[in-house]
């Protein structure tokens, strides 16, 4: 499998984003697919404010930011990406739309091309089975925020071959991240604890037990997390916990794994967190 250089990136939301960024900064050849420019716009802002902070912070220099930013290019024609040696997806959790992006890529890619989604709890294989290639097809699970989280899980389908993992794990390593191996079951690895904590928190919220803060400041203070439960839900945003605890809990049935009536109410009234700015808390 030869060295992955030319790079596309489907959704440029929280995730996609943050996986463009910091496969630019790596070097790689970048192309972020979006569903219209607005999208678009906002994507690249998001990039461009990361960098301004990794410029004030000095670990890079205005001069590598710009190259960095000359190396993403951005379109919403899915055409564009005929070219590319991996393609990860980011968009809405939703494995109708990732089915029908995964078939579309897999007429358009040569056949050498791998084609990774960065799902946080959909069956990847299910992804693969709508592709030719299924031995080339992996999941490549970031984490948020991208350019600051180390880690990177590796999805090994029952189909996927040796050589595609062997390039996944040395293309996670070449962007400064390291991988972890883990197999096509619901939440991987992380999101199988994090989200029955998560949604645990909302739970205890609904309930009345503890404040919004203090139940965040008790993790915080008591288990030394960055953020708190609450805080960090509103990070990853509502819509997409709700979609992975409907994900997880179809398939294991398991009442810790059940989406909250809250969180439920929250999505529908438009409440998703910092990034439509109010979930439990507000955001300018
Ligand atoms: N780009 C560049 N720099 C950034 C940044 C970004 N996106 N976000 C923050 N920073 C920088 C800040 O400039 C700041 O720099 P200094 O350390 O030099 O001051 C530093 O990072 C700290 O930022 P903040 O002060 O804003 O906040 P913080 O100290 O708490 O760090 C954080 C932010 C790294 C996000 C930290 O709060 C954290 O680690 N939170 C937990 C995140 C987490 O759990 N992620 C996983 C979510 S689950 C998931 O992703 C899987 C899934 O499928 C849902
Ligand atoms: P998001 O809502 O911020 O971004 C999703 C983007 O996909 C949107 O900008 C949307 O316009 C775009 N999109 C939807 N359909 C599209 C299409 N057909 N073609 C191109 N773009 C399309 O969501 P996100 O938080 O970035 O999550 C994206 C994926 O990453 C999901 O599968 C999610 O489970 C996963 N993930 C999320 C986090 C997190 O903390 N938010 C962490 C790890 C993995």
């Amino acid at each position: 499998m030869a060295d992955i250089q030319k790079v596309g990136v489907c959704g440029c939301g929280l995730m996609g984003s943050g996986i463009a960024q910091t496969a630019a900064t790596a070097g790689c050849d970048v192309i972020v697919l979006e569903a219209d420019r607005a999208a678009l716009e906002r994507g690249m802002a998001g990039i461009r404010k990361s960098l301004d902070k990794f410029v004030e912070k000095g670990a890079i220099d205005a001069p590598a930011r710009d190259a960095i930013l000359g190396r993403i290019r951005t379109t919403t024609d899915v055409g564009d990406l005929k070219d590319r040696d991996l393609v990860i997806e980011a968009v809405v959790e939703n494995m109708a739309v990732k089915k029908e992006l995964f078939a579309a890529l897999d007429k358009l890619l040569a056949p050498h091309a791998i084609i990774c989604s960065n799902t946080s709890s959909l069956c990847v294989v299910e992804m693969a089975a709508a592709t030719k290639r299924p031995k080339h097809v992996a999941g490549l699970h970031f984490f948020n925020p991208v350019p600051l989280m180390k880690l990177v899980e590796i999805v090994k389908t029952i189909v996927t071959d040796q050589p595609t993992i062997d390039a996944l794990f040395a293309f996670a390593k070449r962007l400064g991240k390291t991988p972890i191996l883990a197999q096509d079951t619901p939440g991987f690895i992380v999101n199988r604890l994090l989200v029955p904590y998560l949604l645990y928190a909302i739970r205890m919220f609904e309930a009345g037990l503890a404040s919004r803060e203090d139940i965040d400041e008790g993790m915080k203070l008591g288990c030394g997390h960055p953020m708190g439960p609450l805080t960090l839900l509103d990070f990853v945003g509502l819509d997409t916990t709700y979609y992975i605890a409907q994900i997880m809990f179809d398939e294991f049935k398991d009442p810790l794994m059940a989406p909250p009536p809250l969180l439920k109410r929250m999505v529908l009234a438009g409440q998703f967190g910092r990034k439509s700015g109010r979930g439990f808390y507000e955001y300018k």
